[in-house]
């Protein structure tokens, strides 16, 4: 296996980035970070590709390359289809299922902020049922590997789903959003270690399929969370899900969102993202799936090197639609750039020592 080289990136020392009267980047939002960062790739400008093998390994899950679209972030994939081909994706994550349809919480549900989006929707959903009957034979014809994202209200529920989604034809693997802040009851076997372990592993007795657990960033040690879903028996954990934050109205003298705190997604959380998959990456053996503010090449291969298997594209599906595509396109020339010729020997590469 080839060793793969240190990452030197062409950093611009001493270039400070000019900011605007509220401490933020000028032109941060909503921007493709190749643009925005120092840190930059060329892009795979050579006509001949090299041969990159792109397949990853996520416990007794396989995917064809790590590029994956998060929960939340792409529908059920029908919005999605007339701008991305589908099938070329490592694997797509509808959003979450509930046991129950969910209405989900009381409007303002989203906000925009200087670097990315608050969201409240409170997992507003048809139903395990509907989903089994009418989403996932839609989802499962798209070519690409389909990951079913459940939360239930309580463990059973979690067990019941996992066996529903196990003995439906089409799911590749489970996804346990075990990490949802804008709903009270599922979030707890994300902070409790005891009740994450046990959680994963009863999920897992339940279902034929792989299962990943998804975590959320709101705890005191993501390394603990991550310890007890691979006790449990994750086959991957997906990591991170929104960081609580909240918006305000000072004129009206109210909070925006109805449901006052919400998750914070987008650029604004890559570096907290980055450094949760880091944490998990000490702690557990487990292949990772790194989850926060990627929004292009260069995104992806700090979470790579930093120790994720694979990736998950969330917010910057809402402003750059067709972003997936663009970055499988440049990732077999990244990979290379790091004289690898495989994703799965860069994987953690990342070099502590200076030199
Ligand atoms: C509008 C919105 C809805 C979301 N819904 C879900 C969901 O249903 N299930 C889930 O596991 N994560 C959900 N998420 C979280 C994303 O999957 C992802 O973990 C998070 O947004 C961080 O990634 P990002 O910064 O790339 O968006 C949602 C995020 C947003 C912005």
């Amino acid at each position: 296996m080839a060793r793969a080289r240190r990452f030197h990136a062409p950093v611009a020392h001493g270039k400070a980035r000019r900011l605007d009267s509220q401490g933020c980047c000028r032109h941060a939002p909503f921007e493709p970070s190749a643009t925005r960062y120092p840190l930059s790739l060329a892009p795979p400008t050579s006509p001949a590709a090299p041969e990159i093998d792109l397949r990853i390994t996520l416990g007794r899950l396989t995917l064809p390359n790590p590029i994956l679209v998060a929960s939340g972030t792409f529908g059920y994939a029908r919005e999605m289809e007339r701008l991305v081909d589908l099938s070329r994706l490592g694997g797509i994550l509808p959003k979450t299922v509930t046991r129950e349809a969910r209405p989900g919480n009381a409007p303002w549900r989203t906000v925009e902020t200087p670097s990315g989006m608050l969201n409240s929707i409170g997992l507003d959903n048809d139903g395990i049922d509907a989903f089994v009957e009418h989403h996932l034979p839609y989802l499962a014809a798209r070519g690409a590997p389909i990951i079913v994202s459940i939360a239930g209200r309580t463990a059973e529920e979690f067990v019941e789903m996992s066996a529903m989604v196990g003995d439906a034809a089409g799911a590749a693997a489970v996804e346990l959003n075990i990490s949802c802040p804008n709903v009270s009851h599922g979030v707890d076997f994300g902070v409790n270690g005891v009740l994450c372990e046990k959680l994963v592993a009863a999920c897992r007795a339940a279902c034929r399929l792989p299962i990943i657990a998804k975590l959320t960033p709101n705890v005191t040690s993501i390394a603990e969370i991550a310890k007890a879903a691979e006790a449990g028996g994750a086959d991957a954990i997906s990591l991170i899900n929104t960081c609580q934050g909240m918006a305000v109205d000072w004129r009206r003298q109210r909070p925006i969102l109805g449901n006052v705190i919400g998750g914070l997604s987008g650029p604004a959380i890559k570096p907290i993202a980055l450094r949760c998959v880091y944490q998990a990456a000490q702690a557990v053996t487990t292949p990772l799936i790194g989850i926060g503010g990627i929004a292009s090449v260069d995104d992806v291969m700090e979470f790579i090197v930093a120790g994720a298997s694979a990736v998950q594209l969330g917010t910057v599906n809402f402003y750059n639609p067709t972003v997936s595509m663009a970055v499988l396109d440049a990732l077999p020339a990244a990979i290379a750039t790091l004289g690898a010729t495989g994703v799965a020997e860069v994987v953690g590469s990342l070099q502590l020592k200076r030199n």
